[in-house]
């Protein structure tokens, strides 16, 4: 009878481990992590998606502001918050362009070749 109990609570802890290593996939702040981004796909991507409002190269036009700017570094805006920008739009707080809608048919790995392409910007214009 003991060691049936202990047999049980030996296996429900493996169970649990198991499905912390399946299930944790590294998030702690509820926004998502990205998968590994193509700066080549991103870059096509950004072009159709994201260059009308803030710029081809990323500059900024009257639409939206330069993602190549220090707000948008790494440190203060992390791969993350790309996520969350595109899945739920943005309430201006930066800027005086209003609200960045929505957008969302951009799959997860979308999000992440853009990002990858922003970045690569970003460090070619020495922001990091
Ligand atoms: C219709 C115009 C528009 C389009 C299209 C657009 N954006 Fe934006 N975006 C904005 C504006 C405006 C802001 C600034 C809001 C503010 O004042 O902080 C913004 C802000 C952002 C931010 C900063 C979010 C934050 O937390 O401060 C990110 C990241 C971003 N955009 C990424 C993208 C990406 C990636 C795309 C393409 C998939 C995209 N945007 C398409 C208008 C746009």
């Amino acid at each position: 009878m003991r060691s049936k109990i202990i047999g049980i609570t030996v296996a429900t802890l493996v169970l649990m481990a198991l499905a912390a290593v399946a299930f944790g996939d590294g998030r702690t702040d509820g926004t998502g992590t990205l998968p590994t981004g193509d700066a080549v796909r991103g870059q096509a991507l950004f072009e159709q998606r994201c260059a009308a409002c803030h710029g081809v190269d990323a500059g900024g036009t009257a639409q939206g502001p330069p993602l190549i700017h220090p707000f948008y570094r790494p440190g203060h805006h992390a791969d993350a918050a790309f996520l969350v920008a595109v899945r739920r739009g943005v309430t201006p707080h930066h800027w005086n362009f209003g609200p960045m809608p929505a957008i969302p048919d951009l799959s997860e790995q979308d999000i992440a070749d853009i990002t990858r392409y922003v970045r690569d910007l970003q460090e070619a214009a020495g922001i990091r």
